[in-house]
């Protein structure tokens, strides 16, 4: 097979199997012996596996650049093994109207070094659908309670506003949980104020009043409980979809859950560590393998990625941010648990890739002929996380000394952009959402 732009030789697909891949513009255009390419890269086994969509980080910028940006946050995804991110809207300006929209979208353009899309923040009186048209890829995450960088959607607007995304057939992304009264100062106290059942409560809650049948996509399920009240809603569904002959209520739900809310437990720090403060916040060690126990439900792997400086985070606990980073380490930290046999690499495959571009509709990185040509390729050798060596400004990270397997070369449209730590003029595009109108 000649005429391909760049092939990799014996590399070690997913299932075992040894072979060679080849691409031409941006596409996978022929999989097994190869002899020809412009660029022949001799791989010697190592793992070839689809590259990740992260549908959840924050991508921060303007006056928040101090903490990350396009240009870091997007080097930090590429170097674990990311190719496309979708930025959460609660930013500063606050993604809620068209303009500050598509303002993010001309910054995201000139700065950011991978695939990218933006979700479209919601306020009570919001245009949703002006936004939808400026290429909004979704809604939220919308809070239904509230978060250090989130103020909450009150009941009866969040109603309003999942009518509305309905009607133009959009996704709506929630971050469910429900905030006690009290002022934490400890891991476990923020973990009991912002509890399991409060956060299966709002799953629930949310269900209930979406009367009018939107997609739904919980965002950072922490709790065993959360999912099972999915899980029983998605029932409920089905149930009625059967007893209906007109399925107007036959939407979809789905879910995301963090590496931080598997790996992580609120017992591995000390009790007033700042740095693990997240929302919804780590949970003890028995909920946390109740996550585990979950695995092969969960539809997504998202990392939450939410910069915040360590300096931030030096202060006392409660006026401490939220929000850990993690868009470098996410498919390093699970491959990790890959090899130690915890889970199956086409399960991990399914969730940070396959899955995230299902539900938002955008054409899958994947080994058949004119699927996109974004793939990485690992080492089959674990390292441990070094804060040091990872590319967000943040600077630190709470997964700290875990074993990972980093990326030894990215390829990203069919063109290796990374290779042993070296960077090689990734660029963006942009991936509007289906509103999207060229003409508006
Ligand atoms: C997020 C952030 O910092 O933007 N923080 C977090 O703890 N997850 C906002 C959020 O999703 O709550």
């Amino acid at each position: 097979m000649s005429g391909c732009d760049l092939a990799l030789c014996d590399v070690a697909l997913p299932d075992g199997r040894r072979t060679d891949i080849g691409f031409k513009t941006g596409k996978v255009v022929h999989i097994g012996a190869m002899e020809q390419a412009d660029e022949i890269v001799r791989c010697h086994g190592m793992m070839l596996i689809p590259a990740a969509t992260d549908m959840h980080v924050h991508m921060r910028g303007g006056t928040q650049a101090e903490k990350e940006d396009w240009h870091s946050g997007t080097m930090s995804a590429i170097a674990g093994g990311v190719t496309l991110v979708v930025d959460q809207p609660n930013t500063v300006p606050a993604l809620t109207t068209p303009s500050h929209f598509t303002r993010r979208v001309k910054e995201a353009i000139t700065d950011a070094c991978c695939g990218f899309a933006i979700n479209a923040g919601v306020v009570p009186g919001s245009d949703l659908s002006s936004l939808w048209t400026a290429g909004a890829m979704a809604f939220g995450e919308l809070f239904a309670g509230p978060s250090s960088y989130g103020e909450t959607l009150p009941a009866h607007d969040l109603s309003i506003a999942l009518q509305k995304i309905r009607h133009m057939e959009g996704l709506a992304t929630i971050h469910a949980e429900v905030v006690g009264p009290s002022n934490p100062i400890t891991l476990v106290a923020h973990d009991f104020n912002r509890t399991p059942t409060g956060e299966a409560d709002a799953v629930r809650k949310v269900c209930q009043i979406n009367f009018s049948g939107c997609n739904l996509h919980f965002c950072h399920m922490s709790t065993g409980l959360a999912i099972d009240a999915i899980m029983e809603h998605r029932k409920q569904l089905t149930g009625l979809e059967h007893g209906l002959s007109n399925s107007s209520m036959a939407y979809r739900t789905s879910f995301e859950v963090t590496p931080h809310h598997l790996l992580l437990s609120n017992q591995d720090f000390l009790p007033g560590d700042t740095l693990a403060k997240v929302n919804p916040p780590l949970r003890d060690k028995n909920i946390q393998q109740g996550l585990w126990n979950m695995w092969d439900r969960i539809d997504v792997i998202a990392s939450d990625h939410a910069p915040h400086t360590a300096i931030e985070k030096t202060v006392d606990f409660s006026d401490a941010p939220s929000g850990i980073p993690g868009v470098e380490t996410m498919v390093p930290l699970l491959l990790a648990e890959v090899l130690r046999r915890k889970l199956s690499v086409s399960s991990l495959i399914e969730k940070v890739s396959r899955r995230p571009c299902e539900i938002l509709g955008i054409p899958p990185a994947g080994f058949q002929p004119g699927e996109r040509a974004d793939f990485v390729l690992y080492p089959r050798e674990t390292t441990r996380v070094d804060p040091g060596e990872l590319h967000s400004r943040a600077g630190w990270s709470p997964f700290a000394g875990l074993p990972a397997i980093f990326p030894e070369m990215v390829i990203m449209e069919g063109r290796i952009v990374f290779q042993n730590g070296e960077f090689f003029n990734p660029g963006p595009r942009w991936y509007p959402g289906r509103g999207y109108d060229i003409v508006g």
